[in-house]
């Protein structure tokens, strides 16, 4: 329903700046099926480039475990404090919908689709 109302606001000339909506929802993990591994760079941190494979959650828990200095705030993909630049790669955001710049992920609900570079 949110997503038929966006699309009607924005076809009436209302700019998505303006149209603001709220979603509660429980936390989300990752699938832990497969095999994935996937390397994971934070660019700013100067870290070495790790493995990621799904049992190390989304790339917010993933960056924190390994020490890694990241925003956050709600956790729910909510707040958008976890946004982040993707300097390459694809993602995938687990809450189910994708952030209107495909450059910028939320970090607390994205997983990897294939190596990945964050500005972080
Ligand atoms: S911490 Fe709020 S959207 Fe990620």
């Amino acid at each position: 329903m949110m997503d038929a109302v966006t699309a009607g606001l924005v076809a009436r000339g209302v700019p998505r700046f303006d149209i603001f909506s709220e979603v509660f929802r429980s936390p989300t993990t990752p699938p832990s099926d497969g095999d994935q591994r996937f390397t994971v760079s934070f660019a700013r941190s100067g870290r070495a480039p790790a493995t990621w494979t799904p049992r190390q959650g989304t790339l917010l828990t993933f960056g924190e475990s390994l020490g890694v200095q990241m925003a956050s705030g709600c956790r729910v993909g909510q707040c958008e404090s976890c946004a982040v630049r993707l300097l390459s790669g694809k993602v995938r955001h687990l809450h189910g919908s994708e952030p209107e710049d495909p450059a910028v992920c939320l970090a607390c609900q994205a997983i990897p689709l294939e190596d990945v570079v964050l500005e972080a």
